[in-house]
């Protein structure tokens, strides 16, 4: 079919703009490789380690498949001569316990870890978010200044019901003694 004589623009240039645009979109393709690179490298997720209310992240190794025999065997808040300490088991699509009552204004040193597979630990109100992998525990410690509720969820992507793996800290108003 002959092109119509208005076109103005013959097979040459056709071409020439041809390769202008793949030019441009391997450009592109290589602008986004390394782009995903480098935050990868430069590590997004480490930024947002710890935080908190002036938290101070530990952390420590453990065998995921003997969790029975540590802290975590009984996972929930324990009452320790340092203070306040929580045992959370993360595992595929809980979190245990599923509701943790908190006093307000106590720093509360949190110990987290998963026993199957890489979850995420976020709690809502907090800059609290941390990777939970298994054979690794994560620890912080926070203050809520304020009573109320928290969400926490996984904010990793972990199967088919990770949407629905969340639980809740019920900040309580410190006793009146
Ligand atoms: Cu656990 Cu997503």
């Amino acid at each position: 079919m002959p092109a119509p004589p208005s076109s103005g623009l013959d097979h040459r240039t056709l071409e020439k703009y041809e390769s202008i645009w793949a030019g441009l979109s391997l450009v592109l393709v290589v602008l986004l490789f390394v782009g995903v690179l480098a935050s990868m490298i430069s590590g997004t997720f480490p930024l947002l380690r710890g935080g908190g209310h002036g938290a101070a992240p530990a952390s420590g190794r453990i065998d995921p498949t003997k969790l029975g025999v540590t802290a975590f065997a009984h996972p929930g808040l324990v009452r320790t001569d340092s203070g306040l300490e929580l045992y959370i088991v993360a595992r595929a699509f809980t979190f245990t316990p599923a509701v943790v009552r908190v006093p307000a204004g106590t720093p509360i040193t949190l110990h987290v870890t998963s026993a199957d597979v890489v979850h995420g630990f976020q709690v809502t109100g907090t800059t609290l978010n941390d990777e939970i992998l298994p054979g690794h525990v994560s620890s912080f410690t926070v203050t809520f200044r304020q009573s109320g509720e928290q969400h926490v969820i996984c904010n990793e992507y972990c199967g088919a019901g990770h949407q629905d793996m969340i639980t809740r800290f019920i900040v309580e108003a410190p006793k009146k003694e």
